[in-house]
Parts: C-alpha cells; structure tokens; sequence
C-alpha cells in the first residue's frame, strides 16, 4: 500500500490496483481527493499488470460528493468531471465499491466508472436538488442512460436515495455483495471480461424512449416541479436532463455545468446550503465539550398525555425506547392512549408504517396515573397545563421519586426553567424540551439549558433529540425562548395589520408570496387560537382582533372557523365577510384609520420586527449564534428554506436598510420597541451582518 497523498491511498492486490479514498468522514470530494485519484489511476495506467482497478471508499461511505465548502472558491484542478471523464477513458476495467454514502459528486464518480457494486445499507442518491442545484459532474447525462428518463427525473427531483433493488434491476448496480470490503469487490472485478468494459457515456439504449417521444421528460417531470421547493432549482435538472435526449453528451455536459454556476450564485441556492450548515452547527454547543459523555437513555417517562404528552411518547417508542405515560386520572389517560392509537391508525391506513410495526410501537407506550411509574425512567419529560405552581409541584414529586442521574426536562412555551428547577434538589438534571405541535412530525427540538444545568445532561439532550430523529437547537431560558419570542413580535404585528387595513387572506397571500407554505393566520386556524389566547391571557396581553374571534368561540379548524370559515372539507380556508365586518369595526372604535397595505410592506412589517427580536436574543446570548435562530425557525415554524431562516434573509437584505425601516415603523406607530435594537444598529453601522458574530457560548 502506497499512499499517494494524505487523501488516497493505492493498493496492489495480484492483477487489481485498488484505490482508496481516505478522506474522512464521508470522503467528500475536494481538492487533494480528486488530485489523489487522478495520480492514482496515472500510476495504474502504466502497469502493464494491473487488470482491473478497484475504486473504494471507507465504512460510512464511497463518497458524499462534492465537498460544499469549495462551492464560490476559485476552481482548482482536476475538476470533478474531468476526473470522472478520465475514471471513464481508462482502457482498464474500473468498479466502483459502493459502501455506505454514495451522494451527488460521489454517485457521479460511481456513474463514470463501467461496473458498480454496492453493499447493503448503501444510500445512493442525486440529493443536489436539496441544496438548490443540479448534479453537475454528469449525473443528469449517465444516470438517466443507466436507469431511464423516469427513474432518474424521480431521483434528481426529489434527491432521495435510489431503492437498492430498484438500483439493481434498472441496471444501476451491477450486483450487491456481501463479505470483506473491498476485498469482495476485488474478486468480483477480477471475474469480469474487460472486453465488455464499456463508457457509461456511450450507452444510449435508454435514451430511445425519450429521443421517440419528445415529451415524455416534461410529462414524467411536470407534477415534480409543481411539488418542488425550489422551482428554479427543479426545472434547471429537467432542463438539462432533457438534453440527454437532445444533444450530444459532450454539448449536453457544457450546458450541464453552466446550470451548475448559474444555480450556484443564486440566493435560492446559498439560503439551502446555509441551512445545511447551520443544521450540522447547531449540534456544536459552545460551551459544552464535543467529549462531554450522554447518559444513556433505554427508558423515558411523560407526565400529561395531552396534545404533546401523546406526540412526545409516540417519538420515543418510534425509536424503539419504552416510555411510561403518566395522567391524573384514568379518563384523561384513555383520551390520551385512544390519540396516540388514532395516530398510528392514520400512518397505517396511508400506507407509510406497516401494522405490526404500529403495534410495535405501541407496545412500547405503557399508560399510568401513578407518577411512580416514572422512577424507572432515564429521561422523564414533564408535559402538563402551562401553569408554573402545577410543572413545580409536579416537579417536587419527580424529585423524590426519578433514580438518580435522570433528566427531568419541562416542556414549557414559555416559563422560566431555572424556576422550576428550583422545586427540586437537583436542579443539574433539569432543562427544557421544548417540542413543537404535532410532536411526533415537527423536527425541531429546543433544549433550553437552565442557569444550573449540568454539560452531561445537557449533552443527554443532544443526543436523545438525535436518536427522536429531532435537530437539537440549544438555546438560554427567557420568555418564550428563541422561537416563540420572536413569534410574538410578528403576531404583534400581524394584529396590527389588520387593524390598519390588511385581512387575513391579505397578509396570508403575502406571507405565501415569500415562501410560507401557509400565512400565519391559515396556520393559527390550523393549530387552534385558544393556544395562544391562553398564553396571551396569562402574560396580559391584549390582541383585540384575535382576542374577540376567541371570545366568540372562533378557535380555528376545529371549531370551523376562526380566522377564516372553514369549506365542506373543514380545511380549506375560505375568507369570512363576518371576520372582516369585526376587524373593520374594531378599526373604527379604536380610531385606526384603514389604508390599502401592499404585500412588500406587509412581509417587512412581519419579517424585520422579528429579526429585531432575534439581534436582542443575540446580544443577550439567548442563542449561540444566528444560525441557530434560522434553524429554529426553519423546523420550528415553516420558514420557508429556500430563504435560509430570518437572520441569513437579514444579512442577504442588509442589515442597514432593515435598520432603516425599523426606524419608518417605530415613528409610524409610536412603538419604541420597533426600533433597532443596538446589536442591529451597530452591525448597520459597520456594514456587517449576523453571520459576523460567530458562536458564544448561550447564556
Ligand atoms: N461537503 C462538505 N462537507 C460535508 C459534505 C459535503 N458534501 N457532506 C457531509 N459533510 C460534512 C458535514 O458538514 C459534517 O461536518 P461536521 O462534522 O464538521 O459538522 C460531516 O461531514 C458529517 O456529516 P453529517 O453530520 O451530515 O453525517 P450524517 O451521517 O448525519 O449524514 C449525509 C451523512 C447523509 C451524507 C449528509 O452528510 C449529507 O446529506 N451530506 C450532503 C450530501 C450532498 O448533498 N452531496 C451533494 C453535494 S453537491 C455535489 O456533489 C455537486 C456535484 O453534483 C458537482
Ligand atoms: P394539554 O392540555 O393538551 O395537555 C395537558 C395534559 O396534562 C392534560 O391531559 C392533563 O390531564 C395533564 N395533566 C395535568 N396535570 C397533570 C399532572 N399533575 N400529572 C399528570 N398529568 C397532568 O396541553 P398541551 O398543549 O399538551 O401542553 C402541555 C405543555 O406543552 C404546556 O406546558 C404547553 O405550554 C407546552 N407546549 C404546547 C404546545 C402546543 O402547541 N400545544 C407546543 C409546545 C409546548
């Protein structure tokens, strides 16, 4: 074994030259790796003896493609399909050894290679469309010759993994191995006939179907791109994908890589690999040693199976831990266990969960009214009313009842942790979950470390958030946390709006304009304003508009109406001329004159106070960094990614008009709070942006 260069190393083994990419994790394909393989294969090309040449990765993956760290830096040589285009003119046999991750650039590199075998477990994937791009090493010309038009358009749009059966039948894989890596490969090469070696890029079979029928791409892609969350992105993959019918493969793999740069530079593009960081930062707690050892967690318990007690204890048997649910009485425990039951009938009635695993899981949740059941538990998370004598008394009990070393977490919306933490002897073991609604489907987790919490219990949390297949934000104790603080700031000003002249379908229309799934108000019906009616009633906070729908009964969906009245199939909203005559009303007695609204100031007048909120929660070290603000709100609350979060939008407005327009509004409405908080204000002044804070440690 030789190594070429730090990234590759090169192996003989009788006629097989083996090359090895050592670039750990996941082997991603930068510079010195791609240097490293071209060096390799010149050696091999001038030893007459080597046969056949093994291209191999490590344990967790053949390659996860281009490294996404050089993307916007100056190219530097071999570029990645060049390397690919020399793989493919080699005059020798080369096989791809396909274990773990074989994504983007790294499934690319596979595609130009004339033989793949894969292990089990392999994930192969074109998941560039996730990042705002198109393969651009290839992949939209030798995928489709590999496997079809329709199962390359599905792979590159929705940037899943390929089935591996489905990769073996539609001829993507050449065999599925088992036994030593590489070594499995190796005789599996040494087997192989080099005269039936052939180019990926001359094999045209599969291109027939689509060269007869020239809209048979379009036809295949049309409902894809409708779905797509970046349309942009989306309809570039077609484009160039249609050119594998078109064009000749070298005409078709210049337009390919013009897509690439175009989509590259775009702020669609620049906000996805920016949430793709900021989701992998978030997990690197300032302050928290990347050494600090979890706990093990083999058994939860949940106090209150309401609607996030259920949600909560569905997240732990869907990771196979036990959990014990915990109620005051055994009505309130049967409503409880009959929703978790009703939402495992709805996943296994749409086909996405097979029966016995429903009744798996299930099997896992034991339901109770004794709060001993929890001193079994390694994690107990606290989910009752939002009502701090209740979570301290509750949290009283815990303390003589958990075995020692269990976290006791609250998921609390808004109280204060280090208070409840004091109801126990061990306030080192208390933090906050905070889940978000439905529980069991929303990714985002906020731990809130309290003022006492100890770095093991908190790296606990981490973990535990990791293995509910959660993205963990760790963020400081204060009212509402990161998430629901600056929330209000926008419900505030959604209120606001109406009673300036806006409606709810207006500001909704706006608020889907930018990217939203669903408008704010839409989303309130959806979640039901009784929420935070209740939340507002307990802090004293006055929302006329909303406040008045409430006290009318109006709680949203489920009540069908709210905001809006609800159609036949009590989901869709349909505007509600009684909604308008109350907001018009309310207009009036508080003396608001109404004015039309326009959609530009409608999104500035909900988006900047936020960001505001969000310069005061990082000035006061609520959050480590701002990236941990977007991916709270992109997880959290349907921002939309193509838009990277709040605070990437900010940077990517500048920070000095935003500042600017604060000041518009502050003066407008007479609300000192509008206006920019210092840390916005001296950022503006420099010309700098969030991104420039880098990480604290949260306080
Ligand atoms: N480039 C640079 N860094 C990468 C990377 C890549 N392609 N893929 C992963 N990493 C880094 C991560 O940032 C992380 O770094 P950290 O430890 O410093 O935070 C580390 O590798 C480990 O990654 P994960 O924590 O994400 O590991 P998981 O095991 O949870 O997930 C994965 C593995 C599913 C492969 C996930 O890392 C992933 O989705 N990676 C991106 C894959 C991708 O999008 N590839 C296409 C790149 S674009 C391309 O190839 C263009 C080409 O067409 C020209
Ligand atoms: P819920 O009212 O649906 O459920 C609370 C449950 O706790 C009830 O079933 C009640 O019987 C039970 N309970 C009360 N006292 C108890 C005790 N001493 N022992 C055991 N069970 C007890 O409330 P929900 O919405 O589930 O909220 C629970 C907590 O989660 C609150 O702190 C809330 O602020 C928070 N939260 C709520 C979100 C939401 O969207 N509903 C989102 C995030 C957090």
């Amino acid at each position: 074994m030789v190594a070429i260069n730090p990234c590759v190393d090169l192996l003989r083994d009788g006629a097989a030259g083996v090359v090895l990419m050592r670039n750990a994790p996941l082997n991603a394909l930068k510079h010195e790796l791609r240097e490293g393989i071209a060096r390799a294969l010149d050696e091999l090309r001038e030893d007459g003896d080597v046969r056949v040449v093994v291209l191999a990765g490590n344990e967790r993956a053949f390659s996860a493609g281009a490294d996404i760290t050089e993307f916007g830096k100056p190219p530097r040589a071999p570029a990645l399909r060049d390397l690919i285009a020399a793989v493919e003119d080699f005059p020798r046999p080369v096989v791809a050894a396909i274990r773990g991750v074989a994504m983007g650039g790294g499934l690319e590199l596979a595609l130009g290679c004339h033989w793949r075998v894969a292990w089990d477990g392999a994930r192969l994937a074109l998941p560039e469309i996730k990042l705002g791009l198109l393969p651009g090493a290839g992949g939209t010309q030798r995928l489709p010759r590999l496997i079809g038009f329709r199962a390359a358009i599905e792979a590159i749009l929705s940037g899943d993994p390929i089935p591996l059966a489905l990769a073996r039948d539609a001829g993507l894989l050449d065999a599925v191995l088992s036994g030593p890596y590489p070594a499995a490969a190796i005789d599996w090469a040494l087997g192989l006939d080099p005269k039936t070696r052939r180019r990926t890029r001359e094999r045209d079979e599969k291109l027939a179907e689509a060269r007869a029928d020239p809209a048979l791409v379009d036809r295949i892609a049309a409902p894809l791109i409708k779905k797509a969350t970046n349309p942009r992105a989306a309809k570039t993959c077609v484009a160039a994908i249609r050119h594998a019918a078109t064009a000749t493969f070298d005409g078709a793999m210049a337009a390919e890589r013009q897509s690439f740069l175009d989509l590259v530079a775009t702020d669609e593009s620049k906000a996805q690999r920016h949430a793709f960081f900021a989701e992998r930062e978030a997990r690197k707690v300032p302050g928290l040693p990347r050494e600090t050892a979890a706990r093990p967690v083999r058994r939860a318990a949940v106090i209150g199976a309401g609607t996030m007690g259920g949600g909560i204890a569905m997240c732990f048997a869907n990771a196979g831990i036990p959990v014990a649910v915990i109620e005051t009485d055994g009505e309130a425990l049967a409503r409880g266990i009959a929703r978790i039951a009703a939402n495992y009938e709805t996943s296994v009635k749409r086909g996405s969960l097979p029966a016995d695993e429903s009744v798996r899981r299930q099997g896992l949740i034991a339901g109770g009214t004794d709060l001993a059941a929890a001193a079994e538990a390694d994690f107990v998370i606290e989910a009752v009313f939002e009502e701090m004598a209740l979570k301290k008394q509750v949290f009283g009990q815990l303390d003589r009842i958990a075995r020692p070393g269990a976290v006791l977490a609250t998921n609390t919306s808004y109280l204060d942790v280090n208070e409840i933490a004091g109801a126990t002897s061990r306030p080192g073991e208390v933090l906050g979950t905070h889940f978000f609604s439905p529980a069991n489907v929303m990714r985002l987790l906020e731990i809130v470390r309290g003022s006492r919490t100890a770095p093991d219990a908190l790296a606990t949390a981490v973990e535990l958030a990791t293995l509910l297949g959660k993205v963990p934000v760790v963020v400081g104790v204060c009212d509402g946390f990161v998430g629901n603080r600056m929330l209000a700031r926008r419900s505030a000003q959604g209120e606001r709006l109406l009673l300036e002249g806006a409606l709810p379908q207006d500001i909704d229309a706006a608020m889907t304009g930018f990217g939203f799934r669903m408008g704010p108000f839409a989303t309130g019906d959806l979640a039901g304003l009784d929420v935070g009616w209740r939340a507002r009633k307990a802090r004293g906070i006055k929302a006329p508009i909303a406040d008045a729908l409430c006290e009318q009964g109006r709680f949203g969906q489920k009540a069908e109406k709210g905001f809006y009245a609800y159609g036949a199939d009590g989901r869709t909203p349909v505007p509600d001329p009684e909604v308008e005559r109350l907001i018009v009303e309310t207009s009036a007695r508080l003396g608001v004159a109404r004015r039309a609204i326009g959609a530009e100031e409608i999104v500035e007048r909900l988006v900047y106070p936020m960001i505001n909120e969000g310069a005061r929660i990082l000035a006061e070290g609520i959050a480590a960094r701002s990236s941990d603000i977007d991916v709270i709100w992109l997880h959290g609350y349907g921002w939309p990614v193509t838009r990277g979060g709040p605070m990437f939008h900010a940077d990517l407005v500048g920070l000095g008009r935003i500042a600017v327009r604060l000041e518009t509004f502050a003066a407008a409405s007479g609300d000192e709070s509008l206006r920019p908080a210092p840390l916005l204000a001296g950022l503006a002044k420099s010309g700098a942006g969030f991104a420039s804070l880098g990480a604290q440690a949260a306080a």
